[in-house]
């Protein structure tokens, strides 16, 4: 057991990028993120009942496209160096995408494409830290 901690991912050394910000901006944008991480339990939760509609809603309203306006995103994407905010559009465009597969109804095609969104979010916590 302790030797799997010892080589666990998170004792690895450190070198996602240091995104500095204010302190508000940095509020807000892990605000965005624990919300980002209850819409994509939500997103499985609704997956898992073959709720696909709810699938779709909760893709595009809270992590979309759509979700762009909510979280403020144009104002934030200034303080991002041009890969991250890139990663951020790719997430976007990747929910969106979920929530027009979710509406054609197919649970395995949704699933795959969920792949898709949180590969985004891995993208970015690898590469980027705010503090
Ligand atoms: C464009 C970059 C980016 C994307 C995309 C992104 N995140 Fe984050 N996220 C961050 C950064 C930067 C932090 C802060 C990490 C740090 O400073 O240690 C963070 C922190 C978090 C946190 C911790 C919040 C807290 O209160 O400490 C959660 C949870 C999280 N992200 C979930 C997600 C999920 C789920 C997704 C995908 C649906 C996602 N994030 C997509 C950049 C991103």
């Amino acid at each position: 057991m302790m030797v799997t901690l010892l080589i666990s991912p998170a004792t690895q050394a450190d070198d996602r990028k240091l995104v500095q910000m204010p302190k508000m901006m940095q509020e807000h944008m892990l605000g965005n993120m624990r919300d980002h991480v209850k819409a994509i339990h939500e997103i499985l939760s609704a997956l898992s009942r073959g709720e696909l509609d709810q699938v779709a809603l909760v893709a595009e309203e809270r992590l979309g496209m759509s979700s762009l306006d909510n979280h403020g995103a144009s104002h934030m994407a200034g303080f991002m160096p041009k890969q991250m905010g890139a990663i951020g559009t790719d997430m976007h465009g990747a929910a969106s995408r979920l929530a027009r597969i979710a509406e054609e109804g197919d649970r395995l095609e949704t699933y795959d494409q969920l792949n898709e969104v949180t590969a985004t979010c891995v993208a970015c916590h690898v590469g980027y830290r705010i503090g």
